[in-house]
């Protein structure tokens, strides 16, 4: 019923569109490149990058969309990854109907063009937590793991490809800032302090757990302040964000109802020859050894999860502490597209109480 909708909304041409486009052969861009190229804007320089865009994100888009129509388990039917693949569909339509770009008029109306896409698929994470959410419902729990190591895979993909769209096409919309910030490509800083984004995005992260717990533990943050390094801050934050988060929902936990002090979240930034490493450690109770190998799964969390209680998607304040199990398989993603990672250690029982 749901591949005859399918048809219903979307032309066969489109469809036999997307798998030749699925077919064609993606290119890599890499931090470097971008940097470079977006250190001279010039008119010339940005129709270049929408001609490229042009021809790349439908490939990329495309592959998605027809890997949403194939997944196992019946997880392609489930409504949410339904919606998910024709926000696909409409953004695959949107840029093949737009003409060639061959002048700086074509060339704006082309940024507003896949602005507008970037948009649309704003909530594609919840949207797919929820789908997946509708599968396990109705699992059956003996076949769980097989499913959930399909799906982990298939997710850790899903989500990788859509870290690269978002940052060409942030990367390209942000080319156009006529008066960008100091030491700014694009959506990459030349000299990001990892030292700044720490602090901001644990004070984010710290702001959610007084608004959800009413206190929340010190965070402590030590390095070289002078330090930097290029990277997409927007990146590092989201990642600090989540580990903080986890630290500070630990600690409140286990603290909160003691009347000893609930000790710091440490952050430690060490910048070294080849790499720099970020820890935040925590005295929370670390993970059960049972529990550590599925921390990385999409489907896990010892937390309730918040899509059962509002599933409105459309508004964008949906964040909170703890609940879709997605804060570290998708921090983990975003560190490895520019070729980290993202390791936990635990230690459990270490901010024991006794
Ligand atoms: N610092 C930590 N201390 C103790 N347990 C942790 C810590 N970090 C993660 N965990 C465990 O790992 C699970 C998965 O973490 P993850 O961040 O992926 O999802 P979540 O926090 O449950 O939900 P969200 O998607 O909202 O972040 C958590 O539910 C928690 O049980
Ligand atoms: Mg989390």
């Amino acid at each position: 019923m749901e591949a005859k909708k399918l048809y219903e909304s979307f032309s066969k041409a489109l469809i036999e569109e997307v798998h030749r486009w699925g077919c064609m052969k993606q290119t890599g861009v890499s931090l470097r490149y971008m940097m470079e190229f977006g250190s001279m804007p010039t008119e010339k320089n940005l129709l270049i990058s929408a001609q490229f865009l042009h021809k790349e994100l439908p490939i990329r888009i495309a592959r998605r969309a027809i890997e949403l129509e194939s997944l196992p388990y019946g997880l392609s039917e489930k409504p949410a990854v339904l919606k998910v693949r024709d926000w696909y569909l409409d953004s695959f339509r949107d840029l093949r109907l737009f003409p060639e770009t061959k002048d700086k008029h074509d060339e704006l109306d082309f940024t507003q063009m896949i602005k507008k896409i970037k948009v649309r698929h704003n909530n594609v994470v919840p949207m797919m937590a929820l789908g997946v959410q509708q599968l396990k419902k109705n699992m059956d729990p003996k076949i769980l793991p097989q499913v959930q190591d399909e799906i982990h895979q298939f997710l850790d993909r899903f989500y990788m490809s859509r870290i690269g769209v978002r940052m060409l096409i942030g990367q390209h919309v942000a080319l156009h800032d006529p008066s960008p910030p100091p030491d700014c490509v694009g959506y990459i800083h030349t000299k990001m302090s990892p030292m700044e984004v720490a602090r901001n995005a644990s004070e984010d992260a710290r702001a959610i757990c007084l608004r959800e717990y009413g206190s929340a533990p010190d965070i402590n943050i030590y390095g070289d302040l002078d330090f930097t390094f290029p990277y997409v801050p927007a990146h590092l934050h989201l990642m600090v964000f989540e580990l903080v988060k986890n630290s500070l929902r630990a600690v409140q936990e286990r603290f909160m109802d003691s009347d000893k002090v609930a000790p710091p979240v440490r952050i430690i930034v060490a910048d070294g020859i080849e790499d720099v490493t970020i820890k935040v450690s925590d005295e929370g109770g670390g993970i059960p050894r049972s529990g550590l190998p599925r921390i990385f799964s999409y489907l896990y969390s010892t937390a309730k999860n918040p899509l059962d209680e509002h599933s409105n998607l459309g508004s964008t304040d949906g964040v909170t502490m703890a609940g879709y199990g997605y804060g570290l398989p998708i921090s983990r993603q975003y560190a490895r597209y520019f070729g980290g990672d993202l390791q936990v250690i635990s230690m459990e029982g270490y901010g024991e109480l006794i």
